[in-house]
C-alpha cells in the first residue's frame, strides 16, 4: 500500500517535471532560434540535443575537467549558445527571462564545483569560447582582453609583443579569464604585481536587463564587485581591460624537493617564517605530497616538499639572498635555470624544456580525474606537531597533494576593502588542499573533509577564510530557487569575502533585484518583502 503511494506520487511529479521542462525548453530554444535566424547565426551560435546532437556534446563535455560532474548532474543544458558578439548574448538573456531558463555562463570551465555548466533547474549555457580576442596597447602598455580567453592564449599574446611585459595570473593556461579574472586570480609573480584583479582599469558587461556597460556606465560599485566578487551575480562579463606589468628579460626558476629524510618538516616550519617576508621578487611556492620513499624498498611512504619558485631576476642575485634568508634549504646555482617569463609559464605548467610556446594556445584539459578542492588561510606558522599531523592525512591518501601559496609583498599593501577579495595583510599564505581519483568512491571526499576538520586550530578563524576560486560547496550553499537569504549566504559569504560580503549584497541588490542571474553559490539580492 504505502509502496504504490510513493510511486504513484513519483510518477506525478516526474510527469509534471518533463512536461515543465519540455515546454520551458521548446519556448525557450524557440525564442534564441528566432532571434538569432534574423541574423542568420543560428547554425554556429545555438547547439542543442537536437539540431545537431553530436556537436551539442562534445561542445557540452569539451571544457568538462572534472568526472564528478560528468554523471551525476541530474539535468544536461537546453542549449549551448556560444556567441560571436554582444547583441548574441544580449539576445540570449531577453529569451532567457522571459521564459524563466536559468542561465550559466562558463568561460573556461574551470569551476571547482562545476558551477559553469551544471545545474538542478532548467537551464542554458553561455560558452564565451568564441568571444576571446585579445589587443594589446603597447604605449598604455594594457590590454583588452575577452573573457572567454584563456590565461595560455593571454600569456601567449603578451609575449608575442614584448619580452618585458606580463600579467600576474595563474599557472595553469587552460584557466578562463571570466571566471578567473573576476574571482581573484594569484599566480608566480603575485608577491611583486598583486593578483589578477588589482590589475583590472575596465570592462564591459551585460546586465540583467541587457545593457552594455563599461566602467564609466556601470559606476564604481559594480565595477568594484567584479573584481574579486565572481562575475556570476552580477551579469555576463565579456571583456576586462588591464595594466600588463612590467618585467626583466631574464628570470630564474628552480623547483628542489626535500623528503623527511632531508628535513622537510624542519624546511616547511622555517619557510612559514620568511616567505611572505621575503624578497618581493621572489616567490617560493610549497607543493606536499606523500611519495615512496626512495630510501625504502618495502613500499615505506615518505613526505617530499618541492619548492617551486621563481625570482625576477638573475641567479647571481637569487643565491645571496637564499643564503641569507634560507640557507637550511641549500639551494646552489645548479639548481636554478634562467629563461624568459613566458618560458617559465610553461616550467610551472609542468611542460618540459624545450617546449614549443604554442602549447599556451591549447584550450584541451585533461578530464580523466574526479577532484576535490578546498582552500585555507594561514597567518600564524603552523608548529612541527602539526604539520606532522598533515603528513599522516597526506600518506593515507594517494592522489592528494597540498600547496602553499606565499602572500605578503604586493598582495598586502591593498586594504582589504579595496576589492572583494579581501586576504590581504596579515597572512603569511594559502593551502590549497586537493584530491584527485579515477574510481568513484566517496572515500576520497570523506577524506579531504576529516583533513579540513583536522586543520582548524592552525588557520584563520572568525571567519575561516576560503579562496572564492577554489570554491567549495561545503562550506555553504544557496537555495537552488534562487531565494537565498541573506543568513544562508553569509555563510559561505563572509568566508570568501569578509566584511565586503555586505558591500557585494549591496550592489546586488542595485543591479539584479530580481536575481536573475544565480546560482548554488551567488550572492543574493536583499528581498523587499
Ligand atoms: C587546473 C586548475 C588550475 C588552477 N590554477 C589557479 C591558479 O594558479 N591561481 C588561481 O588563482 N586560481 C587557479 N584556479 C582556480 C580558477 O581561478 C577558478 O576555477 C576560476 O573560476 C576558473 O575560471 P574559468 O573561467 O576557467 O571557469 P568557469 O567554470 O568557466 O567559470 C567559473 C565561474 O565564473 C563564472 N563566469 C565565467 N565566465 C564568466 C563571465 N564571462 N561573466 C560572468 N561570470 C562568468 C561561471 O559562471 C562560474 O561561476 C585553477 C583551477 C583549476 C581547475
Ligand atoms: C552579431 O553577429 C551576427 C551574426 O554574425 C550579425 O548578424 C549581427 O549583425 C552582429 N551584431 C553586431 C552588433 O555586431
Ligand atoms: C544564411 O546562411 C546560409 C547557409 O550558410 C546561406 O546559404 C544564406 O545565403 C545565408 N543568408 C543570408 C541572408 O545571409
Ligand atoms: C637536517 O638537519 C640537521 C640538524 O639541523 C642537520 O645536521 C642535517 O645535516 C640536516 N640534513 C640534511 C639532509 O640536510
Ligand atoms: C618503514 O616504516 C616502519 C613503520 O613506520 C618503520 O618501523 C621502518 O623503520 C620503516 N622502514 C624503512 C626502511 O624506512
Ligand atoms: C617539481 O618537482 C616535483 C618532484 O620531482 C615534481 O613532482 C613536480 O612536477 C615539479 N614541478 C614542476 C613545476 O616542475
Ligand atoms: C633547455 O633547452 C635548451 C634548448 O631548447 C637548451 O639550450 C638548454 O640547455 C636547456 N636547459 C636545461 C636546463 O635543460
Ligand atoms: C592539447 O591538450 C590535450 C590535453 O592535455 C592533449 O590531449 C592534446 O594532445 C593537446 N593537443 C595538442 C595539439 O597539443
Ligand atoms: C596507494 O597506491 C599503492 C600502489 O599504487 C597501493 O598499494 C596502496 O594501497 C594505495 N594506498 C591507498 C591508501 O590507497
Ligand atoms: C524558497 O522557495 C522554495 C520553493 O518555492 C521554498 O520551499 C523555500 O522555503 C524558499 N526558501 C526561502 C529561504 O525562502
Amino acid at each position: 500500500m504505502k509502496f504504490h503511494c510513493i510511486t504513484f506520487l513519483f510518477f506525478l511529479l516526474a510527469n509534471h517535471f518533463l512536461l515543465r521542462a519540455t515546454s520551458a525548453q521548446n519556448n525557450f530554444i524557440e525564442c534564441i532560434t528566432s532571434k538569432f535566424q534574423a541574423s542568420n547565426s543560428s547554425q554556429n551560435v545555438i547547439y542543442t540535443p537536437r539540431n545537431n546532437a553530436a556537436s551539442y556534446s562534445s561542445i557540452y563535455q569539451s571544457f568538462l575537467g572534472n568526472l564528478r560532474f560528468l554523471s551525476t548532474s541530474p539535468q544536461r543544458p537546453l542549449a549551448i549558445i556560444t556567441p560571436t558578439n554582444e547583441s548574441e548574448i544580449q539576445a540570449t538573456i531577453h529569451c532567457s527571462r522571459k521564459h524563466g531558463t536559468q542561465i550559466k555562463v562558463r568561460s573556461g570551465g574551470h569551476d571547482y564545483e562545476g558551477l559553469s555548466y551544471i545545474s538542478q533547474t532548467p537551464f542554458a549555457i553561455v560558452d564565451m569560447r568564441n568571444l576571446r580576442a585579445i589587443s594589446i596597447d603597447t604605449q598604455e602598455n594594457t590590454a583588452w582582453i575577452q573573457t572567454g580567453a584563456t590565461l595560455g592564449e593571454v600569456y601567449y599574446t603578451i609575449a608575442e609583443t614584448s619580452r618585458t611585459l606580463a600579467f600576474p595570473a595563474g599557472v595553469c593556461p587552460t584557466v578562463g579569464v571570466g571566471g578567473h579574472f573576476s574571482g581573484g586570480g594569484y599566480g608566480m609573480i603575485s608577491r611583486k604585481h598583486g593578483i589578477a584583479v588589482d590589475n583590472i582599469i575596465d570592462a564591459i558587461i551585460i546586465n540583467a536587463n541587457g545593457q552594455i556597460l563599461n566602467r564609466n556606465s556601470m559606476g564604481e560599485d559594480l565595477f568594484w564587485a567584479i573584481r574579486g566578487g565572481g562575475g556570476t551575480s552580477f551579469g555576463i562579463v565579456v571583456a576586462f581591460k588591464v595594466n600588463l606589468v612590467t618585467i626583466p628579460e631574464t628570470v630564474t626558476v628552480f623547483n628542489v624537493s626535500r623528503t623527511l629524510e632531508q628535513n622537510a618538516t624542519q624546511l616547511v616550519h622555517k619557510w612559514q617564517y620568511i616567505s611572505d617576508k621575503i624578497d618581493e621578487n621572489l616567490l617560493l611556492r610549497l607543493f606536499i605530497s606523500s611519495v615512496r620513499s626512495p630510501a625504502a624498498s618495502n613500499g615505506n611512504r615518505t613526505i617530499q616538499a618541492s619548492f617551486t619558485s621563481l625570482f625576477l631576476g638573475r641567479v647571481e642575485d637569487l643565491i645571496p639572498i637564499m643564503e641569507q634568508k634560507f640557507p637550511e634549504l641549500g639551494l646552489v646555482e645548479q639548481d636554478c635555470i634562467e629563461m624568459s617569463w613566458i618560458e617559465s609559464t610553461l616550467f610551472f605548467a609542468g611542460f618540459p624544456n624545450g617546449t614549443s610556446l604554442d602549447v599556451l594556445l591549447n584550450r584541451t584539459q585533461q578530464n580523466s580525474v574526479y577532484f576535490k578542492g578546498k582552500s585555507d588561510y594561514v597567518r600564524e606558522p603552523i608548529p612541527e606537531h602539526g604539520l606532522q599531523g598533515i603528513w599522516n592525512y597526506l600518506n593515507e591518501e594517494n592522489g592528494s597533494q597540498l600547496q602553499f601559496s606565499p602572500y605578503g609583498g604586493a598582495l598586502s599593501t591593498v586594504s582589504e576593502s579595496e576589492t572583494p577579495f579581501p586576504h590581504r595583510s596579515g597572512n603569511i599564505f594559502m593551502i590549497h588542499y586537493a584530491v584527485v581519483w579515477t574510481t568513484d568512491s566517496p572515500r576520497h571526499i570523506n577524506w579531504i573533509r576529516r583533513l579540513y576538520r583536522y586543520m582548524a586550530p592552525f588557520v584563520s578563524k572568525s571567519p575561516r577564510a576560503a579562496y572564492f576560486n577554489y570554491r567549495d560547496l561545503d562550506i555553504g550553499r544557496n537555495n537552488i530557487q534562487g531565494n537565498t537569504s541573506y543568513r544562508q549566504a553569509s555563510v559561505w559569504g563572509f568566508k570568501y569575502f569578509k566584511n565586503n560580503f555586505n558591500r557585494l549584497v549591496r550592489v546586488k541588490t542595485k543591479v539584479d533585484p530580481s536575481n536573475f542571474f544565480r546560482n548554488e553559490q551567488s550572492v543574493p539580492p536583499l528581498s523587499s518583502n
